[in-house]
């Protein structure tokens, strides 16, 4: 009974050495340990020449050696399927799985394109910081405290230091460039800016803002009137018209806001247009006197023209997006309809 039983220890050293990785072989592994003329039929046979008190610790052992070579097999015969999966049945034309990829920002695709067009005027990017002091933000462009303009813009305050707030316009960077640059002076300012306002579909308290400053000798109304109407058959195509109204800003003398026929109606009346026909999208005007001069810059000398328009209003003309809110949800629904370039 010892020697049967060493016997069967030296078959499973051997059969745990086994490979087969081929359909044949594991048939013939099969065939070899587990078929009617296979060695675990004849290790079984051996039951008969085991003495009575033996046969059921015997069995135990047949028992076992009959689960290993089963096990054995069953191992072989899956590490075949998987390799057949890899490899057989794979079909290696097929496409892959996409990769999904995100899309732009439709603010920032419509920033992308405003920066785009002024470039090509020679117009360079600056950029400022978005929390900003007091005399960036109001008092360098020519609103002292108590000016009632400032009420058009309530922001919010640092706490620990509240001259210093976080910025309403990105005419700030106005300030930022002139004190740091001589004219000439051409220059776009994209970027953030905030505001104290409840949050509804034509509010928010954040949005964005593109600034443009030119500074120069001989800068006149003129220059200032065809480089926003370049700019705006840029963005908007050759049929749009424009119009400028008067308007008041203490930083700009003379001051205009310029509108565009509505590209949502066509001029029938809509709510984007309140049923003029007409929308506004900047504000500007010729840089004011004090403003050139708070930096240093002669005002005999040097004139300029300035412009800030909002990137939410035009994107919303551009896209039809009616509600401000959109734009920081992020929802994919609505973000992954933007992928186009304008
Ligand atoms: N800063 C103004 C606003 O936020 C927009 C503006 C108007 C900017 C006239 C200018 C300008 O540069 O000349 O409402």
């Amino acid at each position: 009974m010892e020697a049967l039983v060493e016997k069967i220890n030296n078959y499973k050293v051997e059969i745990e050495k086994e490979v087969a990785t081929t359909v044949d072989a594991v048939e013939a592994f099969r065939i070899k340990y587990l078929g009617t003329k296979g060695l675990l039929k004849s290790v079984m046979g051996e039951m008969k020449n085991v003495p009575n008190e033996n046969k059921k610790e015997f069995g135990q052992v047949l028992n076992d050696f009959k689960l290993f070579v089963e096990e054995k097999y069953n191992t072989l015969k899956s590490a075949l399927e998987e390799q057949d999966d890899a490899t057989d049945n794979f079909d290696w034309s097929l496409p892959g799985d996409p990769i999904p990829v995100g899309s732009r920002h439709p603010l920032s695709l419509v920033r992308e394109k405003i920066i785009a067009t002024f470039s090509q005027l020679g117009f360079a990017i600056a950029e400022g910081p978005e929390i900003e002091d007091d005399w960036h933000n109001f008092g360098a462009m020519n609103l002292p405290e108590d000016h009632p303009a400032r009420d058009m813009q309530d922001t919010f305050y640092v706490q620990q230091n509240p001259t210093w707030l976080l910025r309403t316009h990105t005419s700030s960077v106005q300030a930022r460039i002139m004190e740091t640059q001589k004219p000439p002076i051409r220059v776009i300012c994209p970027g953030r800016v905030y505001r104290n306002e409840t949050i509804s579909a034509r509010a928010h308290c954040f949005f964005h803002q593109v600034e443009g400053l030119y500074i120069d000798e001989n800068v006149s109304f003129a220059d200032l009137k065809q480089t926003l109407y370049f700019f705006v058959q840029e963005m908007f195509g050759k049929d749009v018209k424009v119009r400028f109204r008067p308007s008041y800003f203490p930083f700009t003398e003379p001051s205009a806001e310029m509108d565009i026929s509505c590209l949502i109606c066509e001029g029938d009346g809509c709510n984007v247009c309140k049923h003029t026909g007409w929308v506004e999208i900047l504000g500007s005007g010729m840089v004011h006197p004090n403003v050139l001069e708070n930096f240093g810059i002669d005002s005999n000398k040097y004139t300029g023209f300035a412009f800030g328009m909002g990137v939410e209003r035009i994107c919303q003309l551009k896209y039809r997006v009616n509600d401000l809110r959109l734009y920081s949800q992020n929802d994919v629904r609505f973000l992954k309809q933007f992928t186009s370039v304008l």
